[in-house]
């Protein structure tokens, strides 16, 4: 993130201190409720966003070495992620050309050097080639160039892995141009140099409610005293958050209570994270929370129109790991783990009382006007 863009927020967040305000928005949002239900809507949102888009799958360090590779099955389809000996990361669809078997039935591993089809043996290497067809013959002159893995567009940078779960035709390339789907999120990425972080932990997390409603639950401040009280409320401001629309993506700073020691200070020397959590929300799926020293990974992948799972990784840099020991980065992520116990427990409730019929649409505050953009923006992609 910029320097002067963490200056502005600071102030402003100062100022709301300062003045008693809130960053409020010109006025209420909607969303319907059949929205988190409708079948319908949920398959479009899969065909649309889960196979058109690019999907945060994983991250760097999961796949650092030639050999490396990874599986992944959340967006419904099954992809393979590996590194070839030339050091290129590359997916496919995790699908055997000769009856459909998955080639790879590990969540990950290391130094491989073929994938080879527990069905009939059929093997491919790193880069996704057909070497041989056992007993080849019975085959007769099949042109095996035309039976490689299905491709798809992936894009590494930034620490983290995209990839866009529908399969390329042969003549289609597979890189991905993510900092144009980035847009103005794009230095933000940079800037927090992530490439080289290693993984403290990862969980996926699964409940009965919509994706969606997932998301909502990282999209305001607003609940912060009443649901968390005991948790990370304790760190934060009441309600001292800023949040901007950049493109498709969302970009929030929420104030942590030692905000107001800037007061008085140099410009120069503020730096966001020691007074503030950064938040972005990716389109479609993707939360990002950079603190001092860590970053949190929330991605959420729809199982059906009312149950999803949240793959919730941590993230931090390998200096600032070695100099603090496992019980902080424990207790870190408990911290993270309790809140989101608190933010789902009550997202599956709103998931049941949807069919209540005691709401017809969700009401967004002004405050709560990132739920109205990225409702918005999930309307307009899907339209
Ligand atoms: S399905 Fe893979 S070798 Fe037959
Ligand atoms: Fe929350």
């Amino acid at each position: 993130m910029r320097h002067a863009d963490q200056v502005a927020y600071l102030e402003r967040m100062l100022r709301m201190v300062r003045t008693n305000t809130r960053d409020d928005g010109p006025g209420l949002s909607h969303t319907p409720v059949e929205g988190y239900f409708d079948p319908v809507q949920y398959r479009r949102e899969v065909d649309v966003l889960f196979r058109r888009h690019p999907i945060v799958v994983g991250h760097s360090e999961q796949v650092r070495k030639p050999g490396d590779f990874v599986t992944h099955d959340a967006t419904g389809q099954p992809i393979l992620i590996a590194r070839g000996t030339d050091g290129v990361l590359r997916a496919f669809l995790n699908v055997c050309r000769h009856r459909s078997a998955c080639v790879e039935p590990a969540a990950c591993g290391s130094n491989k050097r073929a994938f080879v089809c527990a069905y009939h043996g059929w093997a491919y290497d790193l880069t996704g080639r057909l070497l041989g067809i056992t007993d080849g013959t019975a085959f007769g002159d099949v042109d095996k160039s035309r039976y490689g893995l299905r491709r798809l567009k992936i894009a590494e940078k930034y620490g983290l892995i995209w990839v866009v779960p529908t399969a390329l035709e042969d003549h289609e390339d597979a890189t991905l141009d993510i900092d144009a789907y980035l847009g103005r999120l794009q230095p933000d990425l940079e800037g927090w140099t992530m490439a080289g972080w290693v993984r403290h932990s990862f969980e996926p997390i699964r409940r009965q409610m919509n994706w969606k409603l997932v998301i909502d639950t990282f999209l305001e401040l607003y609940h912060f005293r009443y649901l968390h009280p005991e948790s990370v409320f304790p760190l934060f401001l009441d309600n001292i958050a800023t949040y901007e629309q950049m493109g498709q993506h969302i970009r929030i700073a929420a104030a942590k209570r030692t905000l107001t020691e800037l007061e008085g200070s140099p410009q120069e020397s503020w730096r966001i994270t020691d007074h503030a959590i950064v938040l972005y929300a990716m389109f479609p799926n993707t939360v990002l929370t950079y603190t001092q020293d860590h970053c949190g990974i929330f991605t959420s992948f729809p199982i059906a129109p009312e149950e999803s799972v949240l793959h919730f990784s941590v993230l931090v840099s390998p200096e600032e790991k070695a100099k603090k020991p496992d019980s902080y980065w424990e207790a870190n992520r408990n911290l993270f783990a309790a809140a989101l116990v608190e933010d789902l427990g009550i997202g599956e409730t709103i998931q049941r009382n949807c069919h209540t019929g005691a709401n017809r649409q969700q009401t967004f505050g002004k405050f709560e006007k990132a739920l109205g953009w990225y409702h918005a923006e999930i309307d307009k992609a899907i339209a």
